[in-house]
């Protein structure tokens, strides 16, 4: 039995994680997963804790995830932290997650550089705190000669306001003259995506049992497989990836066409 295997180096954990990927088709495996990490409320309610304590759990629940994805072979993982639509929040909360991520980005350095990953963010830097963002930019630039797979972080992001900013620059560079609006097509409106350059993913995974999009990557997930798990974002293990992977070479992409059957 062929099994996927890596210990965290976590300070506050450290421990081997196994996990079996022998009923994996290593040639289709998924090369950009999108994941909607959702639940960390209600697990932290289900546990009588505060929900922040969740989003807590959640940080360290991404980590393994990443060192796992990376083990299977997935090139790219984006993950949804904070969406444009989460300022509703109780400003408590939202004040915890920002504290959250600039501790995360500060901790995971380390970590990400052992296992070559290169961290890119996804979303609009307006109204997040500067030292978030002062955080975002050194993990970018610690991060950026790691040849390994590349996490997306999707902080202050919204799949509308994503749009909307793509037409506003491309609007601006019809108006300034330095693009022609006959040659405004698929290729161009991408590279004003925030995800320019990366292939759109393949498979996008929404644990906590809700199922919507909620604003993630709404032009890139146009022909994503999707897949949803009740368990809370939390509790997701390696396990639950491999499912989803596997239900994800059980499905037919067609794109629209046909598909013979051989
Ligand atoms: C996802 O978990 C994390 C963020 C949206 C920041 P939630 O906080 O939405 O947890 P639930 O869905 O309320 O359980
Ligand atoms: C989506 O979860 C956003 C993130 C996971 C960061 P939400 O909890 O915000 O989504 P809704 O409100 O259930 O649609
Ligand atoms: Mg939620």
């Amino acid at each position: 039995m062929f099994k996927g295997l890596f210990q965290t180096k976590s300070p506050v954990k450290n421990e081997k994680l196994e996990f079996d990927i022998s009923d994996l088709d290593m040639n289709n495996i998924p090369k950009h997963i999108a994941i909607i990490m959702d639940g960390n409320g209600r697990w932290a309610k289900a546990q009588g804790k505060v929900r922040t304590f969740g989003h807590q759990k959640g940080a360290e629940t991404l980590k393994t995830i990443v060192r796992a994805a990376d083990a299977i072979g997935v090139k790219a993982i984006s993950a949804y932290a904070f969406s444009t639509e989460n300022w509703k929040r109780p400003i408590t909360e939202v004040n915890f997650i920002m504290d959250l991520l600039s501790r995360y980005l500060t901790s995971e350095i380390q970590e990400f550089n052992e296992n070559n990953v290169q961290v890119r963010f996804l979303g609009s830097r307006e109204g997040l705190p500067p030292v978030v963002i002062e955080k975002m930019d050194n993990a970018i630039r610690e991060t950026k000669n790691n040849t390994g797979i590349i996490l997306n972080l999707a902080i202050n992001y919204g799949g509308q306001a994503e749009i909307l900013q793509a037409v506003q620059s491309i609007a601006q560079e019809a108006k300034d003259g330095s693009l022609d609006v006959s040659a405004i097509d698929k290729q161009v409106f991408e590279d004003h995506l925030y995800t320019a350059g990366l292939p759109a993913p393949d498979l996008l995974i929404r644990p906590g049992g809700d199922l919507r999009i909620s604003n993630f990557l709404l032009w890139q997930i146009a022909y994503a497989e999707i897949w949803t798990t009740k368990t809370y974002w939390p509790d997701f293990t390696p396990d639950h990836l491999v499912e989803a992977i596997l239900a994800y070479q059980g499905r037919e992409r067609r794109f629209g066409g046909l598909v013979e059957k051989k």
